[in-house]
């Protein structure tokens, strides 16, 4: 197991490039096994969570053609089973993908229970509730989750909870239903639009995306298409706050600038200069940051998948901050590891409180899920003396390239093997 060893205190400076939206990529793969005909899809993410869907894809029997590091064309026609690999499907949260879109193009999908980060409690009951309402019988057993339709048929569904997983699910399982679906109070996440688009682009018929109501009229087939997937605004955000506990400035190029308004408005109120500047925002933090309140909500609100990373901005900030993790119960384990390098923060439940310290100290720490990774990083770049992080392949599930981005920004950081 490789390691990051981080030498603090090197101000980022310079210019980053944002790759494409991991939790857009690990949608719009499994999505195009809906398409009749070949789809390119550029400028996917080069990460594990990216190559562990291709594989899953593979096993069905999809042609996966990688035309260069970020574009693939799959040809979903040569698919034989409905039936993904367990080992494969445990590797990551989004492989409950393939129930939705094998359900809507075999009305049938056997897919073990998804991994993905230990963050909390994490049901795919308000998906079931989906597909039920779609007319499909869904069984659990042996871990493997069992839904079959001899038909499905367009229906109204009032979900209990935000969810961008159960939003996008039924949408791929509703796109060749016959009759419409309507999803009310559906997530708004960037993701949704993005998946939406490109189902359109295959010819469905999605009226809606990125409000809380989804109206999805079922078409008969569906062709291919050409996509490319949007900027990924965690991505964008943690070096944002990279840049920011550095007391950097940086340029973060190749995003959508809306996608990130709710960080922008809070790094802000913190004192960090945001300067807009069309597809890209330049992050300048010459001062200490003053703590501010976070509240993790669905989009447009702030992101929960940045409130580790913050948290990290927040023990360096003047002043005491209080984070209110709305979305899951299980998001502080970074918490731990960041008190090994002084931060002082008391978690009781879903809040959190930091009372900000003049500096980190460099230590030994363990990144505990994928995000948790990206707040240690940020810790290290920004602590005196040296941090060791353990366990990056977590990082790697969702962050491109993370060091030699850093790097190009001036940061101090060595990847070493765990033997050396
Ligand atoms: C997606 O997870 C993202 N993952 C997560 O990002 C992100 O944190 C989350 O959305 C919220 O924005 C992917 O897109 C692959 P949810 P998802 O369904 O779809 C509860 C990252 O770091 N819920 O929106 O699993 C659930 O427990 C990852 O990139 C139910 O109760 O999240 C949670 O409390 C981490 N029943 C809340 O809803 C359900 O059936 C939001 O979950 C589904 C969800």
């Amino acid at each position: 197991m490789d390691k990051l060893i981080i030498e603090g205190g090197h101000p980022l400076r310079g210019e980053v490039n944002i790759s494409g939206a991991k939790n857009s990529a690990v949608a719009i793969l499994p999505a195009a096994l809906l398409a009749g005909a070949p789809c390119t899809i550029k400028n996917l993410p080069d990460i594990k969570d990216v190559a562990n869907i291709i594989d899953i894809l593979k096993q069905l029997g999809a042609e996966v053609n990688k035309e260069s590091h970020d574009k693939v064309i799959i040809n979903s026609n040569t698919i034989n089973t409905y039936k993904v690999d367990f080992e494969l499907s445990k590797k990551l949260r989004a492989s409950y993908y393939f129930i939705g879109a094998l359900l809507g193009r075999f009305k049938k999908a056997e897919v073990p229970f998804p991994g993905g980060c230990d963050i909390g409690v994490r049901p795919i009951d308000q998906h079931i509730k989906g597909f039920e309402a779609l007319g499909a019988k869904v069984i659990i057993e042996h871990g493997i989750i069992r839904a079959e339709a001899d038909e499905l048929v367009g229906a109204p569904i009032f979900l209990d909870v935000v969810s961008v997983g159960a939003t996008i699910n039924i949408m791929l399982a509703a796109c060749m239903a016959k009759g419409t679906t309507i999803i009310e109070n559906a997530a708004k996440e960037p993701y949704i639009v993005d998946t939406a688009n490109f189902l359109n682009a295959l010819g469905a018929n999605i009226k809606g995306a990125g409000t809380d109501e989804i109206k999805i009229k079922g078409v008969d087939t569906l062709g291919g298409c050409e996509h490319t997937i949007i900027p990924d605004q965690m991505e964008a955000g943690t070096y944002m706050i990279a840049a920011a506990a550095s007391k950097g400035d940086i340029i973060v190029k190749n995003i959508i600038p809306t996608h990130l308004d709710s960080i922008s408005a809070k790094m802000r109120e913190m004192g960090v200069n945001i300067i807009e500047n069309g597809d890209s925002l330049r992050v300048i933090a010459n001062t200490r940051p003053k703590a501010v309140n976070i509240k993790t909500l669905p989009y447009p609100g702030f992101p929960t998948d940045l409130q580790q990373p913050m948290s990290v901005l927040l023990s360096i900030s003047d002043g005491t901050a209080i984070i209110n993790e709305s979305i899951y119960d299980g998001r502080f384990k970074h918490v731990d590891e960041l008190k090994k390098m002084g931060a002082k923060i008391s978690v009781e439940g879903r809040i959190a409180i930091v009372e900000g310290v003049p500096k980190l100290l460099g230590a030994p720490v363990c990144a505990t899920d994928l995000r948790a990774g990206a707040a240690m990083v940020v810790a290290g770049l920004s602590a005196e003396g040296e941090t060791v992080i353990s366990n990056i392949t977590h990082i790697e599930r969702g962050y491109e390239n993370f060091e030699n981005k850093l790097i190009k920004l001036g940061a101090k950081v060595k990847r070493i093997n765990e033997e050396d």
